[in-house]
């Protein structure tokens, strides 16, 4: 039925960008305030949030980011995917209520979630009183909608795990036609990652900054995933760790466009619409004053 639903839903959503291509469709503002309210009531430095991004890598990197995550129960069936199984339903649903593309929206939501650390430093200078101090720095990326749907599961064996060794992720990832740069940059996502006990992957993992390659490569953070130490200390990747991280502005020019190269595996970008705008005024027009807001900007 949800398959049935998400046919009609993405035609009727494809026939309004149609008709709609100079400015994003107002599903996206609506569902821009929506995830704001909705990160903003969750834990800090949420779950959610962090899953959310997660959820984007693992959507895409088999192939093309194309929802199967949730529209093939991939966030269900698959183990190496629990973490995420709450954010693709509350996606899932979210998707369905607004009439939007599943793989959009699974970007979409990353994009608000990376975002979203950037809020809560900005909330912090101006409410230092509602306790958010420990989130901070995220980048503002770019949000592109038409992807297409898919509701075949993507073949098992495409991911990288926790233990997966530097040779075979530069192959993984070269193979997709990732260089080692963009691995690395993009690794830099476990920055404010946790592992399942809630034990962060380096030393602020509230915090949207570069220590985590300094703190992996040193061995000092609190639990490094094996395959990111491995990155860290290979001779193949050493100086890529090395230069990304150098500092967060480093990080952040690095991080961006493979964010984006990520979140355009599958489409060719003449192909879709251009709904960056929306992340980029949640990003200019964020602080205590943005809760509540609906809809596009006048004027
Ligand atoms: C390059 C290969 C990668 C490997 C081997 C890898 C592996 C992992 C593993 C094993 C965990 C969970 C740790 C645990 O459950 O205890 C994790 C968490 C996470 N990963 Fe990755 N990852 C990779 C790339 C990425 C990328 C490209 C992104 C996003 C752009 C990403 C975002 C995240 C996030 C946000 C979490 C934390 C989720 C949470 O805190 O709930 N990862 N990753």
């Amino acid at each position: 039925m949800r398959q049935f639903v998400s046919y009609i839903l993405s035609a009727s959503f494809l026939a309004t960008l149609a008709v709609t291509q100079e400015s994003c469709s107002q599903e996206w503002w609506d569902l821009a305030s929506d995830f704001e309210e909705f990160f903003f009531r969750d834990e800090t430095c949420s779950g959610v949030a962090r899953a959310a991004i997660r959820l984007a890598f693992h959507d895409c990197f088999p192939g093309s980011c194309d929802g199967s995550m949730i529209n093939a129960d991939e966030c269900w069936d698959r183990e190496e995917n629990a973490q995420m199984a709450r954010i693709c339903s509350i996606l899932g649903e979210k998707a369905d209520e607004y009439g939007v593309g599943t793989a959009d929206i699974i970007q979409f939501a990353a994009g608000m979630s990376v975002l979203d650390f950037l809020f809560r430093s900005i909330a912090d200078r101006i409410e230092p009183a509602i306790g958010l101090a420990s989130c901070s720095g995220g980048p503002v990326t770019s949000f592109y909608s038409g992807r297409q749907d898919s509701f075949d599961a993507t073949p098992l064996g495409m991911m990288p795990n926790a233990t997966t060794d530097a040779i075979t992720m530069i192959d993984l990832f070269s193979s997709r036609n990732f260089s080692k740069t963009e691995l690395v940059a993009l690794t830099g996502a476990h920055t404010i990652a946790r592992q399942l006990d809630g034990t962060g992957m380096d030393n602020t993992a509230g915090e949207w900054d570069n220590s985590f390659y300094s703190d992996t490569s040193t061995n000092s953070a609190p639990r490094s995933v094996a395959a990111d130490t491995f990155l860290a200390q290979a001779g193949e990747t050493g100086e890529e760790w090395r230069t990304v991280g150098e500092t967060q502005q480093s990080f952040m020019d690095a991080f961006v466009p493979a964010m984006e190269k990520l979140s355009l595996m599958g489409s060719d970008k003449d192909d879709l619409f251009d709904c960056s705008d929306v992340v980029q005024w949640y990003a200019g027009n964020s602080g205590g004053r943005r809760r509540g807001r609906k809809g596009a900007p006048e004027g």
